[in-house]
């Protein structure tokens, strides 16, 4: 999206309007004068007609300046670009000789209650069970001599 595109929702859809294609060609507010008045801040009213007659004279515009998606599209979207970064995550756990697991990868660590900690690249996960930062190493491992491979 322009930093300067715009976007208008009823709840329903959502109306998208790309100024740089907008030849001013009228025939939006020609149709709709209620939805799409250029003499209004903002100049798109969604409460002004039914989902279907701004759908229809959404699909008028000449130039694509103008175009909607369902709210539900929006979401099924946004949900699936989701799934798909969660399908790229993937950390690879290396375990430390006398030390921590090392987690490298793209993941987000949950606390007991389920709660987001931190959405990391890169940690170390404490396994001598003495840090003072648990769930995270802090060097004590060293200190009280813990071994394991
Ligand atoms: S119909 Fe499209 S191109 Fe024409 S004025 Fe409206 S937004 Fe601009
Ligand atoms: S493994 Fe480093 S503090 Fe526990």
């Amino acid at each position: 999206m322009d930093a300067n595109d715009k976007k208008y929702t009823n709840g329903e859809i959502t109306v998208f309007w790309q100024p740089k294609k907008c030849i001013h060609a009228t025939t939006c507010y020609r149709e709709l004068i209620e939805v799409f008045n250029p003499r209004k801040r903002p100049w798109v009213n969604m409460n002004g007609a039914s989902t279907e007659e701004i759908v229809r004279v959404v699909k008028l515009c000449p130039t694509q300046a103008l175009s909607f998606k369902y709210n539900n599209d929006i979401r099924d979207e946004e949900q699936k670009e989701k799934t798909a970064e969660g399908a790229e995550t993937g950390a690879e756990v290396r375990v430390m000789e006398d030390g921590p697991l090392v987690v490298k990868g793209n993941f987000v660590i949950y606390d007991t209650d389920g709660k987001e900690l931190k959405h990391l690249k890169l940690t170390s996960l404490c396994r001598c069970g003495s840090s003072h930062d648990l769930p995270y190493c802090d060097g004590t491992h060293r200190k009280i001599g813990f071994t394991g491979k």
